[in-house]
């Protein structure tokens, strides 16, 4: 899939690209129906809302489910990344968030970038967080939410949440994010939210500004997250465990058009379960624990 000069325009000036009903419904299906065993597993890599024992969000699954190892290496949502950054790309993250009906909690205003550079040392923000919408999307279930342009910002000042929610996330507080809607156009178009039917993509800058209200709706809202980094900015320093932030730096690739629907082979290689190596962390930039050993 090529992108087009306005394609290219648009994101530089919006910081996202929203694809309706880019993969069919049957394609979603076999992505959904595999979605209830792997949230029913007990396993670090299934976070739980507070309170709660919906899945908030599933990590790696691309390392241990067919499917979704399929779905990471799918030339619909690899080819446009490796275009626009004009070089290879890995998986940096790979989520399955639930966001699951009457259950699904808030994400504050955040970019994802700010995590990766304080936590993983990503150098630059040369990576790409691709959503795939696996359940249709509206208003009431939660819907992303962009504040167009604020890509444009670099990394803007956050602060560690580790209360709120579930999930630890550097947050933008809410005085910066009322500024950057006004410059956003306020009422006019200063929080976008892309909505579509289940198979929907949208590749969004990873310092674009973004949030969800919670699901108090009857629909479940379940999308993939990916993060394709360029191999050439991958992360210096495993602070995170690593089914959290990958540590396999090799370049995707890409399967045929028809692979959700055809058995291709995949490697799963924690298909039997993660290794105890995916838990360990290290304070230590990577660099450094080479040159000590
Ligand atoms: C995220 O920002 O990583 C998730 C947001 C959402 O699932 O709504
Ligand atoms: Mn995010």
């Amino acid at each position: 899939m090529k992108l087009t000069p306005q394609q290219l325009e648009q994101f530089d000036r919006e910081g996202y690209l929203f694809f309706p009903g880019l993969f069919t419904r049957e394609e979603t299906k076999v992505l959904n129906d595999a979605v209830p065993e792997l949230y029913a597993r007990r396993e670090a890599y299934n976070v739980r809302e507070k309170g709660s024992d919906a899945v908030r969000t599933n990590f790696a699954a691309h390392l241990y489910s067919e499917p979704f190892a399929r779905l990471a290496r799918h030339p619909r949502m690899v080819q446009p990344v490796v275009e626009l950054f004009g070089e290879d790309v890995y998986m940096h993250q790979f989520k399955i968030n639930g966001k699951m009906a009457f259950e699904g909690d808030v994400w504050q205003w955040h970019q994802d970038y700010g995590t990766w550079l304080n936590d993983d040392m990503m150098p630059t923000e040369r990576a790409m967080n691709v959503a795939i919408f696996l359940d249709d999307v509206n208003e009431f279930n939660g819907p992303l939410m962009f504040i167009p342009g604020s890509h444009k910002r670099g990394v803007v000042d956050a602060k560690h949440d580790l209360s709120t929610t579930s999930y630890p996330l550097w947050v933008v507080n809410n005085e910066l994010v009322s500024k950057l809607v006004e410059r956003a156009g306020g009422k006019e178009g200063g929080i976008v939210s892309p909505q579509g039917p289940a198979g929907s993509m949208i590749l969004f800058h990873s310092c674009l500004v973004h949030a969800s209200s919670s699901n108090l709706s009857p629909w479940n809202r379940v999308s993939v997250y990916l993060s394709l980094c360029a191999v050439s900015n991958h992360i210096r320093r495993h602070k995170r465990p690593e089914y959290i932030a990958h540590r396999d730096f090799a370049p995707i690739a890409c399967l045929p058009d028809d692979c959700l629907l055809k058995d291709y082979p995949v490697d799963l290689p924690w298909k039997n379960g993660m290794p105890a190596s995916a838990l360990a962390t290290s304070p230590e930039p990577l660099d450094q624990i080479k040159e000590a050993a």
